[in-house]
């Protein structure tokens, strides 16, 4: 089924880790400004990067590659040695924030509760999260997929309007498939993110459902990100390690704009 695609801008966002120095960072934003003839305004980029990093991305990175970051806190601040919360961000020009990356989840043990808040706290200073939702292994080997993507995603959401889901991203990482070399096919992908709209049209309506953007994630690079991007529920990839190069960054850009027309 086809869920009004051209109504939703394809989108690559890139997610550093804890990858690259100022340095290194301004050395990607130059190389990708020389092939920035690739990027379209018919779709939608972004480098979430390490927060050292993300001011010199503001200021160097293509005009059409929007900075994010990778975690924030969810109060306006405080008392939280070695935090940084959503009106920091905002003040350096963040665009995107990923929220609930499964290695937060598990390394950093974060809960659906800080996630929602998080969630929360990056709408409300206007920014845009990117949700990531997630099985391990053992629950997509014991059938329990859909039903862990669903309460991750309704739990992640749980504070917003319904107008505020509209303009979020939904990102669809498979654990198993995160840094691993193993994708999910393309056709488990679309099951997956074909199940996530459905969810969020039950409970919020068919017109905000197709306005969400849902990407897939996990060992994702230039050879293969077409075929996900070509199903009708996926709307781009959140791209780890393809994402540290600007060369493939930029072929993964030029991959999604063939599908974008
Ligand atoms: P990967 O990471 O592309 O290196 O698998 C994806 C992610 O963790 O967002």
């Amino acid at each position: 089924m086809t869920t009004n695609p051209e109504k939703r801008k394809n989108l690559l966002i890139g997610n550093w880790k804890m990858y690259k120095t100022v340095a290194e960072a301004r050395k990607f934003a130059e190389e990708l400004g020389m092939k920035s003839g690739v990027l379209l305004e018919s779709c939608e980029y972004g480098i979430c990067a390490p927060f050292t990093t993300l001011h010199v991305l503001r200021v160097m990175l293509p005009a059409l590659v929007k900075m994010g970051a990778q975690n924030v806190y969810f109060e306006a601040e405080g008392a939280y040695t070695g935090e940084i919360s959503a009106p920091m961000l905002a003040e350096i020009g963040t665009h995107f924030v990923l929220v609930g990356h499964s290695e937060r989840r598990t390394v950093f043990a974060e809960s659906d509760t800080w996630i929602q808040k998080k969630v929360h706290a990056v709408v409300e200073q206007k920014m845009v999260p990117v949700l990531c939702v997630g099985e391990s292994l053992a629950e997509r080997e014991s059938g329990k997929t859909a039903a862990k993507v669903a309460q991750q995603v309704q739990n992640g959401l749980a504070l917003l309007t319904a107008q505020q889901v509209a303009h979020s991203v939904i990102a669809y990482e498979p654990i198993w498939a995160i840094g691993s070399g193993k994708t999910a096919s393309f056709q488990d992908a679309e099951e997956v993110a074909s199940g996530i709209r459905g969810g969020l049209s039950e409970q919020y309506g068919s017109a905000i459902a197709n306005c969400v953007r849902i990407l897939y994630g996990g060992s994702v690079k230039p050879e293969n990100i077409a075929s996900f991007v070509q199903q009708s529920n996926i709307d781009g990839a959140l791209v780890g390690g393809a994402s540290l190069e600007a060369s493939s960054f930029a072929q993964m850009a030029e991959a999604i704009g063939g599908e974008s027309v």
